[in-house]
């Protein structure tokens, strides 16, 4: 796992899109998993800059989202669906075909996870798959307790989670109490990792993630597992951190190593 700190959100924002970038630019038929909440805003924003500055194209791009709350239609305020289409997918030039997003809102939760699953696979595996971290650990949806080999499915969001997200709803009663998410299992399955973490609220779950055992009472830390784990943090985030002097000697010597 590589740990990388630093001073702002606005640059650790710009480093994890630098990641995105680099893989675009060299493959631009990629397959992106996406997240939503407070973090990966500043990551939007910065490829949503590349793509007007610099011609980042998202043409032949294909995205899956990590998740969806149950009950939300896509045009509701909260929805993920429109936080994606707000914060980014009418930014850039992706095409509408090529966007997948858990549904809120089908019939049959079973059979739409399943399908989701085949069509990421359908596709090529997802190349980066951005990532949050709750404070309690999670990620996606995958609360403390979930299985590290879980597959898309409907989880039972945790009272947390529920009163963190509940900053964004006019009333806490309003946050939905289901979600539908890719699994840790799927997740794991990404080619590269990139979990962008900014905040004091979020120091204790990043430590726990980087530096605790590996446990499915705080699924981030399955990125131990994973080769190509990026993890950026600001400087609140990574405060209780025990190695990070290490985090910053890799990174200053990072330029001389060889390359591989
Ligand atoms: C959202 C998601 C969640 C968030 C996490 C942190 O798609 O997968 O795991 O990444 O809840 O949310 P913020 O960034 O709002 O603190």
């Amino acid at each position: 796992m590589e740990v990388v700190v630093l001073p702002t959100y606005a640059e650790m924002s710009k480093a994890a899109a630098q990641i995105v970038a680099d893989v675009l630019n060299t493959k631009p038929n990629a397959v992106l998993g996406m997240a939503t909440g407070s973090t990966p805003l500043g990551l939007y924003q910065e490829l949503v800059r590349m793509h007007r500055e610099e011609g980042l194209d998202f043409t032949q791009v294909t995205t899956f989202n990590l998740d969806e709350y149950v009950g939300l239609r896509p045009n509701h305020s909260q929805s993920y669906h429109y936080f994606m289409q707000e914060n980014f997918f009418k930014h850039v030039n992706m095409a509408a075909g090529n966007i997948y997003i858990p549904s809120g809102t089908t019939s049959n939760y079973r059979s739409f996870c399943e399908w989701y699953e085949r069509r990421i696979q359908e596709c090529g595996g997802i190349d980066v798959q951005i990532l949050g971290i709750g404070s309690d650990g999670h990620i996606a949806f995958n609360e403390p307790g979930s299985s590290l080999s879980s597959r898309t499915r409907l989880k039972t969001l945790a009272q947390s989670t529920i009163e963190d997200n509940a900053r964004f709803f006019e009333r806490k009663e309003d946050v939905p109490i289901y979600a539908i998410t890719m699994g840790v299992g799927t997740i794991l399955e990404a080619r590269t990792l990139v979990l962008c973490a900014s905040g004091q609220n979020k120091a204790a779950a990043v430590a726990a993630m980087v530096e605790g055992p590996v446990t499915s009472m705080n699924t981030a830390s399955a990125l131990q597992l994973h080769p190509e784990a990026r993890v950026f943090l600001d400087e609140s985030a990574a405060g209780h951190l025990k190695m990070r002097e290490y985090y910053d000697w890799v990174k200053k010597m990072k330029p001389g190593a060889p390359k591989v």
